[in-house]
């Protein structure tokens, strides 16, 4: 743990004035080399657009320099609103944006042109295919290959740093690798305290997605969109508490440390100042080897939690299910 830890960078580059002082960053694989992607972000699904530019001031204000959004997400605009106020250097922050799954060559380009424009922005540092499929599930092999060479043209203008992709099993990955000349950075999944001894199934085959070298990344790090009770149980649940209070820290952030010091980057999202100065604040101490296995072996709350368990394509698209 401590070898993979010393290993991750510090965001942003020297030379940069004001906050934040230094972010842990992760290396991930660009369309031209390394690029690195700060550990910390602020997530912003099911936001509007004007909560969305609020919870962007407010979190870049505390220190973060690291926004995830999505076209479906509809609030782009309004992310774009809250980077241009900031008035910071553009290599000074990280985006990661999305696409639908599903699309056709000429509707990849268009939704992604379309994402830099609401966002108002040259580049994203990241840009994923949001599913496997489109929303309603329908996808096949072929579609994903079309839409991922068309996203890595795209990217190859200058437009995206590194291109990804989420919700992806396996096979789905494997569906792209068949066809990339670019590497696939990010499989950006559901993965939070609970999950860490779930099976492939639940966790999107973890374990293969870092065999081929594509960084693991947690969205619903605190189990948000869980039904009750478990939507609570990484902010008050006995487990996260009993352990913070050894280090003098909270619920969500022995839950989010428990994340990055495995160099999982993790995008928690609020609307609360408070409690992203609070998600913020899990890099000045270390979980104990012992109280890491306590955590990985949870499992509660819920494996491929709430009401996302069965969204995923490689779950929903029949035909292609993994056994
Ligand atoms: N790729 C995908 O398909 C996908 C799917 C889901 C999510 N995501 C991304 O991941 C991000 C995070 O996931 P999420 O939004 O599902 O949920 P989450 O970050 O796991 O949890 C968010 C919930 O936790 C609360 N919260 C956050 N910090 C807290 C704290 N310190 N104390 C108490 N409550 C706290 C928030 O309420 P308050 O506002 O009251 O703090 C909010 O209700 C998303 O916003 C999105 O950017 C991606």
């Amino acid at each position: 743990m401590m070898l993979l830890w010393a290993a991750l960078c510090l965001w942003p580059a020297s030379g940069l004035s004001g906050p934040p002082a230094a972010q842990p960053a992760v290396t991930i694989k660009g369309v031209d080399g390394e690029v690195q992607m700060p550990l910390l972000g602020i997530g912003t699904w099911q936001y509007n657009n004007s909560v969305a530019k609020s919870a962007v001031v407010s979190a870049f204000g505390l220190g973060y320099r690291h926004v995830d959004t999505a076209a479906a997400y509809q609030n782009q605009v309004g992310v774009g609103e809250a980077l241009a106020e900031l008035k910071l250097k553009r290599q000074e922050f990280f985006i990661t944006s999305k696409i639908p799954g599903g699309l056709n060559a000429s509707a990849t380009a268009a939704a992604a042109d379309s994402c830099l424009k609401e966002l108002g922005v040259d580049y994203v540092d990241l840009m994923l295919i949001h599913f496997p499929a489109d929303f309603g599930k329908n996808g096949s092999k072929k579609e994903r290959q079309v839409e991922w060479t068309a996203l890595e043209a795209w990217a190859k203008s200058g437009k995206a740093r590194a291109i990804g992709i989420s919700h992806f099993c396996r096979r789905q990955l494997d569906d792209i690798l068949e066809v990339a000349h670019v590497p696939v950075a990010v499989n950006q999944v559901q993965y939070h305290v609970g999950m860490g001894s779930a099976g492939r199934m639940a966790t999107d085959d973890r374990d293969y997605m870092r065999q081929k070298g594509v960084l693991y990344q947690s969205f619903s790090p605190l189990c948000g969109p869980c039904n009750p009770p478990d939507n609570k149980e990484l902010l008050t649940g006995a487990l996260v508490t009993g352990i913070g209070k050894k280090y003098k820290k909270t619920g969500p952030q022995v839950a989010l440390r428990w994340l990055v010091q495995q160099g999982i980057p993790v995008i928690p999202k609020s609307h609360v100042p408070d409690h992203m100065k609070e998600n913020s604040e899990i890099f000045d101490f270390e979980l104990s080897e012992q109280d890491m296995t306590l955590l990985t072996k949870a499992q509660h709350p819920a494996v491929g939690g709430g009401p996302s368990a069965s969204d995923s394509g490689d779950r929903g698209i029949e035909e292609e299910l993994v056994v």
